[in-house]
């Protein structure tokens, strides 16, 4: 059984009268005439809980999707109880074995449910196809057939055995339960978080994000159509700080796997400090959190590709990528022009449902967004140093949307252009030519987070000293392109500071926190 190496899930186009069109406009015609009930799922069992979620479509206040089962005390226990059992079997299992059930979900993703899952994502995370494609579907099955070669790479790497010894080292499993908590805005980010250390020979318990326990139930019953043992995976929706307070301070909690804000992050790891004596290994915390990302433009950037960056950069998935570009400093010379282009692109996205293949620009993911995105929006309007040059409405009548907003400051430390907003807003700031190394300098200070960054220049020079300046201000860092859109395998994604451990998902790296290597010497 040999594992080769993979290729990119090549992305569909869903070109007007092509055959994946017409399925996923079917699928989501199906998918809007029921409500789905979703239970927990310990130990393969799936149980109703009586204790409801709701989940509807934030393109449309009328239109439930689902409602879910929320997991409380008993099912948490029981979860880890399961999770427990199963390892004693999972964590011998060969690795081969583990990999193939992965490799077969990544076929079933990429074949027969590819527009279920895609359509799943579009109404309840309100992704326009585009977007559900090179996330649902193809980064998706990036990761798992991706996780499946590096955990072969890792195999591999075996120390030197002199006459009559035997020198190994074997990767086991971490000892104990992985507790997955996954986000809303990436479905594959979603399904990488539990089955990388699942892939290992863990076991997990997976708590989703409520707004996106639509598409991540639809993963889970993939998993178990491609042959996941009962308990290995346990699927938990329901409230995270009851389940989050239960879990962290297990005895038996071996590590987290999280992507979400900073804010509930630092409460992981807080939680896990007060409680350090009492586990018995030292959990590995490895999360993504939030971001501010830049784009700077040095004077003697070539102008033509900026626009679009900036408009996919900040716009796309309305902004709701941890990566999405929400600061600009461009350079006095060049702004009349780039401003006059990155007005006259954006004006021409459509704003509305996914439905409507034609639409650009989405709702945002619910009300606590909304409210929040807009509260930015006219803090600015208010503000004598922001002035909104495009966009600055907003419609929550039938969905949560919010048009592209581009704000300008005078002021680089304006609150638009230092907090993270997590929707369709970027803020600009000028700046003298002459005062690059200063804006460098300044684009490092003005956040605490180091996740995703853009440097525009054709001067090699200028290229070299934002290298050096932003070493640290941005885990994924990008030359003449966008700061958004990072593929498993060409650009490792994850950042420092206070946007995470840096563990990148989807590498190498990532599965080795799942293993804890023990070396085996034999003689003879
Ligand atoms: N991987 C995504 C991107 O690069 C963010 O999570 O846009």
């Amino acid at each position: 059984f040999v594992i080769e190496k993979p290729e990119n899930e090549p992305i569909l186009t869903y070109r007007e009268g092509s055959s994946e069109k017409k399925e996923v406009k079917e699928r989501l015609q199906e998918l809007k005439k029921e409500v789905l009930e979703i239970p927990v799922i310990v130990n393969g069992e799936e149980i109703q809980t009586g204790n409801m979620g709701k989940r509807t479509s934030p393109e449309d206040h009328t239109l439930l999707l689902a409602e879910y089962h929320k997991a409380g005390s008993e099912e948490i226990e029981k979860a880890i109880e399961a999770s427990m059992e199963a390892k004693k079997e999972w964590a011998h299992m060969p690795w081969e074995e583990r990999a193939a059930i992965f490799l077969k979900a990544a076929d079933l993703v990429a074949g027969p449910y590819r527009a279920t899952i895609n359509a799943a994502t579009m109404l309840g995370q309100g992704k326009n196809i585009h977007q559900a494609e090179i996330d649902a579907a193809c980064e998706l099955i990036d990761f798992l057939r991706f996780n499946a070669y590096f955990m072969a790479e890792i195999m591999k790497d075996q120390p030197y055995s002199p006459d009559n010894t035997w020198n190994r080292m074997e990767y086991r499993p971490l000892d104990g339960f992985i507790f997955a908590v996954t986000p809303f805005n990436f479905t594959a980010i979603a399904g990488n978080l539990p089955t990388a250390p699942a892939m290992a020979g863990n076991t997990v318990i997976w708590k989703p994000a409520s707004s996106a326990v639509y598409s991540a139930y639809f993963f889970m019953k993939i998993l178990e159509e491609a042959g996941l043992p009962k308990g290995v995976i346990n699927f938990l929706p329901g409230s995270g700080s009851e389940i989050g307070g239960k879990i962290l301070p297990h005895r038996d909690l071996a590590g987290v796997h999280f992507t979400g804000s900073t804010k509930t992050f630092r409460y992981m790891w807080e939680t896990v400090g007060k409680n350090i004596s009492g586990y018995r290994n030292y959990p590995r915390i490895v999360g993504e959190t939030g971001g501010k990302d830049f784009v700077v433009v040095h004077p003697s950037a070539d102008t033509r590709p900026i626009a679009t960056a900036l408009v996919r950069g900040a716009f796309e998935y309305q902004g709701q990528k941890c990566s999405a570009a929400s600061r600009a400093y461009i350079p006095k010379s060049l702004w009349p022009e780039i401003k006059e282009e990155f007005i006259g692109l954006t004006r021409e996205l459509k704003v509305g449902s996914t439905q409507d293949f034609r639409n650009f620009v989405n709702p945002v993911i619910d009300k606590p967004a909304f409210e929040k995105i807009t509260s930015y929006i006219d803090y600015a309007k208010e503000s004598e140093e922001g002035k909104v040059l495009y966009g600055g409405t907003y419609d929550d009548s039938k969905g949560y949307f919010v048009d592209p907003t581009i704000i300008e400051t005078t002021n680089p430390r304006f609150k638009t252009m230092v907090e993270e907003i997590f929707g369709p807003v970027i803020t600009i700031f000028v700046y003298e030519d002459d005062q690059y190394d200063e804006i460098l300098r300044e684009c490092d200070e003005a956040t605490d987070y180091g996740l995703t960054g853009s440097i525009f220049a054709k001067d090699r020079e200028a290229v070299i000293k934002a290298q050096r300046v932003l070493q640290q201000a941005a885990g994924n860092f990008y030359i003449n392109d966008k700061p958004t859109g990072s593929i498993v395998n060409q650009q490792p994604f994850g950042g420092a500071r206070a946007s995470g451990t840096n563990d990148k998902a989807g590498s190498k790296l990532n599965m080795q926190r799942w293993l804890s290597a023990r070396a085996i010497k034999e003689t003879y």
